[in-house]
């Protein structure tokens, strides 16, 4: 018999449409409560969350990420981002370099690791954030989008060379009147698996993806034959995609180096 908190995560859907009703503060400062209440690596909160109030800001965020109107309407708009930059002043501000130099240890920047070790972080927050807000019957979407576009999110943020926007959540609460579908998923066996890895061969991938094949509606408006070429169309080989790739590219050569700093 599924318990509360089951039935939650079984009737959750990503929500695009909000009531037009506000997220009051109570509700917004328990669904950041929720969020910061998050595991997190070594307690070390290597994220950072923004709160888009400003409505231009929102109406900016709409655009860049891959222009979705929804976003501009959203009651509430969190950005999660991974953040490496608060330890690292905090160390210069601890001396740390010269405790280095003392130890003969070397002083680094951030490296890759801070990058997703903080990625995860912030992700975790996020999702904590998405469960608690459900309680309270508002709900969410995450706009992966907010991973293109590196450079006008940088300025549009404030954000310093040790953050990166990973997630951004759009919350409001379900319309009185929707009627919820939760989508399928892959079956179990293609995703879960028993101490080791198991590869799919091309007769566990057509059976892994045959209902979605059966529902592809065609003509798709993507020339595409199968579900396959349908979602290279669609997502991975999309133009948003290639942004993305680009835009994440940039972001980690400040992250790439690791470089050993004089202190
Ligand atoms: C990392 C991530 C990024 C997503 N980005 C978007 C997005 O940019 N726009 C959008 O409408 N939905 C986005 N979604 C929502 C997914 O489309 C949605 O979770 C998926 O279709 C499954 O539907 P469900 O959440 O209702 O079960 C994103 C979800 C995740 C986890």
């Amino acid at each position: 018999m599924p318990n509360s908190t089951i039935q939650l995560l079984s009737q959750r859907v990503s929500l695009r449409q909000y009531a037009d009703r506000p997220v009051t503060d109570e509700e917004l400062q328990t669904i950041l409560h929720g969020a910061m209440r998050a595991p997190t690596a070594g307690n070390m909160m290597l994220y950072s969350i923004i709160l888009v109030a400003d409505q231009e800001k929102k109406i900016r965020l709409s655009e860049t990420c891959d222009y979705q109107p929804f976003i501009a309407k959203a009651p509430v708009v969190l950005v999660f981002v991974t953040d490496a930059q608060r330890w690292h002043d905090y160390y210069q501000v601890t001396d740390v370099p010269a405790y280095c130099q003392r130890r003969g240890l070397q002083f680094q920047k951030p490296h890759l690791g801070d990058f997703l070790l903080g990625a995860n972080d912030a992700i975790i927050a996020a999702q904590n954030a998405v469960i608690a807000a459900e309680s309270l019957g508002i709900g969410s979407c995450y706009i992966g989008d907010v991973m293109e576009n590196y450079e006008q999110h940088r300025e549009l943020l404030d954000l310093p060379e040790y953050c990166f926007p990973v997630a951004m959540l759009c919350l409001g609460h379900y319309p009185a009147t929707m009627e919820r579908q939760p989508k399928e998923r892959l079956s179990q066996e293609s995703i879960v698996f028993v101490d080791t890895y198991k590869r799919l061969d091309t007769a566990a991938l057509r059976e892994t993806f045959a209902h979605r094949e059966a529902a592809l509606p065609k003509p798709n408006g993507l020339d595409a034959d199968n579900y396959g070429q349908f979602m290279y169309g669609r997502k991975t080989g999309a133009p948003f995609f290639q942004e993305m790739h680009r835009s994440i590219a940039a972001a980690l050569k400040h992250w790439q180096g690791g470089v050993v700093e004089d202190d």
